[in-house]
Formats: C-alpha cells, sequence, structure tokens
C-alpha cells in the first residue's frame, strides 16, 4: 500500500512552529513585516494574495497591502518596491506573478533588494542557492524537500529526477535535492526517451504543467512521486500533472492535488519571512 503524502497537515506543522518563533522573536522584541503587491485583480493571484495574508496573521506576523491598479506604471511599481526596499519597518516584499504584460517581470524581480526577496527570485539568491551559500530558496521547491524530509523519504544517494526546467520550480528543485546529495537529473519538453528516464527516478518530481501528463508508463514500481502541477479539469475540478489514480497504486509514496504541493508554497513564504 502507497503512503498519500498529506501536505495540508505537514504545513499545518510548519505553520504551528513558526507561529511559536514568531513569539520568540516578539520576545526579543524582532519584528517581521511582509509587504505583498498585487497589479491588477487577477481572481488565481488575488486567493493566492488573501492566503498569504491570512497566513501571515496565523503565525503573527505583520502583512501590508498594497493593491495597485490593473494600468500601473513600471515606473510607478518600481518606485513602490524602492521605497519598500529602504523602509526598515518591511522585512520581506512579495510581488505576485503574473505581472500584467506592459511590465517587464524581470526588471521588477531585480529591482527586490536580495535581503527581502522571500520568494528567492533575484539572482543573487538563485545564484546562493547554486553555490551552497545562505539566502532565500524558491518557496515551492523548498517546500517539496521538506514533504520528502517529513515524509520519512530519505534523499542522499537516489535517483531523482525532476520533470520540467522553470527558474520557479525544476531548476531551484533539482539545486536542492543536489545539496540533498541526491544524484539528480532533469527533463523537459525536448528530452528523448523521456519515459526511459523518469522510470529511473526514485524520487520523480513533476513540474511540467500539463494536466495528468504522467501516467503509470512514466513511474518505476516503488517510486515516490511529488506532482507540483495544479490545473481544473472539465468538471471544475482541480487535477496535477500526474494522473493520481493510474499513478498512485506503483508508487511507495505520492502527493494528491489539491492538499499536496500546493499548501506547502505557502509555509515555506511564512518561513522564509521568519529567517
Ligand atoms: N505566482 C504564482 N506562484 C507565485 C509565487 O510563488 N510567488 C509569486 N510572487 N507569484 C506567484
Amino acid at each position: 500500500m502507497y503512503q498519500v503524502i498529506d501536505g495540508k497537515k505537514i504545513s499545518q506543522e510548519i505553520k504551528d512552529e513558526l507561529r511559536e518563533k514568531v513569539l520568540g522573536l516578539k520576545a526579543k522584541g524582532e519584528r517581521r513585516c511582509l509587504a505583498v503587491i498585487q497589479v491588477g485583480n487577477d481572481p488565481a493571484s488575488s486567493v493566492y494574495v488573501n492566503n498569504k495574508k491570512k497566513a501571515c496573521a496565523y503565525i503573527g506576523m505583520e502583512s501590508l497591502s498594497y493593491e495597485l491598479p490593473e494600468d500601473t506604471t513600471e515606473g510607478a511599481l518600481m518606485e513602490t518596491i524602492v521605497e519598500l526596499n529602504e523602509r526598515a519597518d518591511v522585512s520581506g516584499i512579495l510581488v505576485q506573478l503574473p505581472l500584467p504584460r506592459h511590465i517587464d517581470e524581470k526588471k521588477i524581480l531585480l529591482a527586490i533588494a536580495p535581503e527581502k526577496d522571500v520568494d528567492g527570485f533575484h539572482p543573487v539568491n538563485v545564484g546562493n542557492l547554486s553555490i551552497g551559500r545562505p539566502g532565500y530558496v524558491s518557496c515551492t521547491p523548498a517546500g517539496v524537500i521538506q514533504l520528502l524530509k517529513r515524509s520519512g523519504v530519505e534523499i542522499e544517494g537516489k535517483e531523482c529526477v525532476v520533470l520540467g526546467r522553470s527558474n520557479i520550480v525544476g531548476k531551484p528543485m533539482a539545486m536542492l535535492l543536489l545539496q540533498e546529495n541526491g544524484t539528480v537529473t532533469i527533463c523537459h519538453s525536448k528530452t528523448k526517451n523521456l519515459k526511459e528516464i523518469t522510470k529511473r527516478a526514485d524520487i520523480l518530481v513533476v513540474a511540467i504543467g500539463k494536466p495528468k501528463f504522467v501516467d503509470e508508463s512514466y513511474v518505476k514500481e516503488g517510486a515516490v512521486v511529488i506532482d507540483v502541477g495544479i490545473h481544473r479539469n472539465e468538471d471544475n475540478k482541480l487535477c496535477g500533472d500526474v494522473d493520481f489514480e493510474r499513478v498512485a497504486p506503483h508508487t511507495s509514496a505520492i502527493t494528491p492535488v489539491p492538499g499536496g504541493v500546493g499548501p506547502m508554497t505557502i509555509a515555506m513564504l511564512m518561513s522564509n519571512c521568519v529567517m
């Protein structure tokens, strides 16, 4: 029988630990405050932003909310970031993505001070991760590592295959697995003989962004499968990049969608905020 890795439960444990940590910081007279910026009112982004603010409140941390109109100029957004960079009472800055098309996302992410970049998207933080120096780590892949560790999955020496090479998930995921002494392969849409490679994986992390892309023919018997994808199917039901029903019986452990990786992203954002 396979283990269903409960991301909701593990993320709750982490948030409860962080709540204690915030109390400890307060006792020492230290405070943390996250500034969350949303440009426009994309409904999915609004849900994410609200959940981030709620999580701050839950762990006892302050947050500031900037809800800027869709037609905000790149210059105006830049000014807001510069101001927040300079504010001593703001310890973290998060710009919710995606940004409207008239704003250059790369330029904006580069403007956030690396020491306040709790998303871990700034090139300085990405570089620090790749050479094993301390810094902020992208929240979703950091959450996957916590899911594995807290479910008793050993990474050291294991064949780890990451399906997907995005800057936010695939690449930092590979770096983190490497740091844990996994043997890491990254696959992507141009990879030849994909199934041959994914079938070698003891730990398969899927972040390819295609609903139910991975079926049992991609998976070695007894592998651990982590599904980073989230989509809505024809019946408006959530599903991942992995066909859970078909794959789960062939695994030793697997994350569901929803309730797997998703809740971990916010827990790790909170962890970054109280670092
Ligand atoms: N949009 C979707 N995921 C994320 C995330 O992790 N951080 C930010 N800033 N925006 C996102």
